[in-house]
C-alpha cells in the first residue's frame, strides 16, 4: 500500500532532498542566475523522472517556470495544480552558519540548508507524493498539474503574467501549495490567510560628498540622522503606523476569527524563551496571533551608510539607505501602500537632504475558502496522518501568486504546509524536521486520494 511505501523509501528521499538543497538557486542574486537555471533543469528532470507528462522548461522575463502533468483521472475527474517554488532567499550572514548553506547535513530530526524548509522539501514532499502512486498504482487518483517557479521570494514578478499567457494549460479546480507553516510539531494546521507585502527603499543623500565632521557638524545635514528622524516618524509608540491613509481599506479580523484564534493554544512564555526577548511589542488592542496574521506591520530590513569599519571615523556622510516593508492584508494593494509611502516620506522629509524611494517588490494579500473540496481532502489527510484534526490558522508571510489564482485561473487555493515557525527560513541554519517531511509526502499521497471521492 502506498504509505508503506513511503515508510520504505525515507532514506532515498532525503538523499534526493540532499541533492535539490546543494543547488544555491538564490533568485535576487544576479550572479546566481546560472545557478537558478540549473536548479529548474534539476526540477524538470525530476518531473520527467517520476512519470509526469508534457515537462517543459518555460522562459518569463526573469527566471523560468517549470512545468509537468498527468492528467490520468480523465475529463470527469478533479484537477490539482501543486504550486512551489524552488528558488531561495540569500544566505548573509554567513559567519552565523554551522554548516554551509548549500551542504545539507542532518543533524538529529533535522536537515539544515537554505531552502530546506523554504521551499525545496515542501516541493520534494509533493513531488514524492506523486511518485508514491505513480510507483505503486501506476497512475493519479486525480489530473495533477505542477507548476513550480523560481521567483517567489522576489514576490513572483512575471508569474501573474505567465498564469494569464497559460490559462489553458494551468486550468484547475484546486490549487495546492506546500510552503507554509504547521501551528506546531506534533500539530498539523491548514491555512487560509496570508499577508501582502510592499518593498521599498529610502535613499537619503544629504551634501554631495563625504566630510568631516568636525570641519562641517553644525551647518550640514546628515543624512543618518536625517533617516532616523524620518524612520521615527513611521509609528507611533502604541504600533499604529502613521502613513496616512495606510489603514484606509483594512479588512477587520471577524469576531468569529478572533474566538477561534483566541482558542488556539499559543504560549506566550514558549514564544518570548525561543528568541531570547522578554516582550511581545506591536500594535495595541490586539493579540500576538492577530498582529503576525491579520494587521499590517511596518519593518525596517536593513540600514546603511557612513563609516561600518572597525573603530572611528568622524565622518559626516553623504548618504544614508534603509530597506523598509509592509507585510499587508486583506483590502491593501502593494501598488496603493507604495504610493502612500512615498507620498509620507516626501512629506516628512527634513530640510537639507534629498530623497528617493524606490518600490522593491510586492505581493497581494490572499484568503482562500474554508469549505472548498481541496481543504476537505487536506483535512482529512492531515488528520489521518498525524493522528489529530488540523487548526485552521491565517499566516503572516506572503506568498504572492495565491491571489491571482483566485483572480486569474478562478481556483481556490490549499495551503497545506509541513513547516515549524521556529525552522529559521530566510535566516541562518534553517532547516526542515524530517519526521514532518516523510509524514508531509503521505498527507500529500492522501490529498490526491482524497481529492476524487
Ligand atoms: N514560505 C514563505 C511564505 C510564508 C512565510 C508563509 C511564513 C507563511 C508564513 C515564502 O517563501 C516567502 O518567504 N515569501 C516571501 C514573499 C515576498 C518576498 C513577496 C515573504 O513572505 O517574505
Ligand atoms: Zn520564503
Amino acid at each position: 500500500m502506498i504509505l508503506d511505501f513511503i515508510d520504505q523509501n525515507k532514506s532515498r528521499y532525503e538523499d534526493e532532498l540532499k541533492a535539490f538543497l546543494r543547488i544555491p538557486s538564490i533568485s535576487t542574486s544576479p550572479e546566481h542566475k546560472g545557478e537558478v537555471r540549473r536548479c529548474a533543469e534539476f526540477v524538470s528532470d525530476e518531473l520527467k523522472r517520476i512519470g509526469l507528462q508534457n515537462v517543459g522548461i518555460y522562459e518569463t522575463a526573469g527566471h523560468p517556470v517549470v512545468y509537468g502533468e498527468r492528467l490520468d483521472g480523465g475529463a470527469g475527474a478533479p484537477t490539482v495544480l501543486f504550486y512551489g517554488h524552488y528558488d531561495v532567499q540569500p544566505v548573509d550572514p554567513l559567519n552565523l552558519w554551522t554548516n554551509p548553506p548549500f551542504e545539507p547535513t542532518i543533524k538529529g530530526d533535522n536537515i539544515y540548508a537554505r531552502g530546506s524548509v523554504d521551499d525545496k522539501g515542501q516541493v520534494w514532499l509533493q513531488l514524492k507524493a506523486i511518485e508514491a502512486h505513480l510507483r505503486t498504482n501506476g497512475a493519479l487518483p486525480v489530473n495533477v498539474k505542477v507548476m513550480i517557479e523560481g521567483e517567489e521570494e522576489i514576490g513572483s514578478p512575471n508569474l501573474d503574467k505567465f498564469l494569464a499567457d497559460h490559462k489553458d494549460l494551468l486550468a484547475c479546480d484546486t490549487v495546492l501549495v506546500s510552503d507554509t507553516p504547521m501551528f506546531g510539531y506534533d500539530q498539523p494546521s491548514l491555512c487560509y490567510g496570508l499577508r501582502g507585502l510592499c518593498y521599498m527603499q529610502v535613499e537619503v543623500t544629504g551634501p554631495n560628498r563625504d566630510l568631516h565632521s568636525g570641519f562641517f557638524g553644525g551647518a550640514v545635514a546628515n543624512p543618518i540622522n536625517a533617516l532616523g528622524v524620518m524612520i521615527s516618524k513611521l509609528k507611533d509608540e502604541k504600533g499604529k503606523i502613521l502613513i496616512d491613509g495606510f489603514y484606509d481599506n483594512v479588512v477587520a479580523i471577524t469576531d468569529r476569527e478572533r474566538a477561534e484564534f483566541a482558542k488556539l493554544p499559543y504560549d506566550r512564555k514558549a514564544f518570548m524563551a525561543d528568541l531570547e526577548t522578554d516582550a511581545t511589542p506591536g500594535e495595541e488592542g490586539y493579540s500576538e496571533l492577530e498582529r503576525m496574521w491579520t494587521r499590517p506591520t511596518l519593518d525596517c530590513n536593513g540600514i546603511w551608510g557612513g563609516f561600518q569599519g572597525e573603530g572611528a571615523k568622524t565622518v559626516l556622510p553623504s548618504k544614508a539607505h534603509a530597506k523598509i516593508s509592509m507585510r499587508l492584508v486583506p483590502g491593501q494593494s502593494p501598488e496603493e501602500i507604495a504610493k502612500k509611502f512615498e507620498a509620507f516620506i516626501m512629506k516628512i522629509k527634513p530640510a537639507g537632504v534629498k530623497v528617493n524611494v524606490i518600490d522593491l517588490h510586492g505581493g497581494m494579500p490572499a484568503m482562500t475558502p474554508i469549505d472548498s473540496r481541496g481543504m476537505t481532502a487536506a483535512r482529512k489527510a492531515m488528520h489521518e496522518v498525524f493522528g489529530k484534526e488540523p487548526f485552521l490558522t491565517r499566516e503572516g508571510g506572503s506568498i504572492p501568486i495565491v491571489n491571482s489564482f483566485s483572480s486569474i485561473l478562478g481556483a481556490p487555493t490549499v495551503l497545506m504546509g509541513f513547516g515549524l515557525p521556529d525552522q529559521d527560513a530566510h535566516s541562518p541554519n534553517e532547516k526542515m524536521n524530517l519526521n514532518n517531511f516523510h509524514r508531509g509526502i503521505k498527507c500529500g499521497a492522501l490529498f490526491f486520494e482524497y481529492m476524487k471521492a
